[in-house]
């Protein structure tokens, strides 16, 4: 199901080309023109935006350093 009729863009596509750093509404109609036909999908691109940032903030919270890592074994 395409999220943009007029340019014929799935979500799918449009995920990739936000995690390839298309972050803003701007730069997503730059680089494949979505929401600049009939401006009808704009409100979803904003929601998609919006959702794969949240998205990658909780990734990124996710992600532990080396020495994070707490051991039930510390050697004090
Ligand atoms: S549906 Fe996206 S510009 Fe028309």
């Amino acid at each position: 199901m395409y999220v943009c009729v007029c340019y014929a863009l799935s979500k799918t596509k449009l995920c990739t080309l936000i995690s390839q750093g298309a972050q803003t509404l701007s730069a997503l109609q730059n680089k494949c023109g979505a929401g600049t036909g009939c401006g009808t999908c704009v409100y979803k691109l904003k929601n998609l935006l919006s959702k794969e940032k949240a998205s990658e903030a909780e990734n990124e919270g996710n992600i532990k350093g080396p020495g994070e890592k707490s051991s039930p074994h510390r050697q004090d």
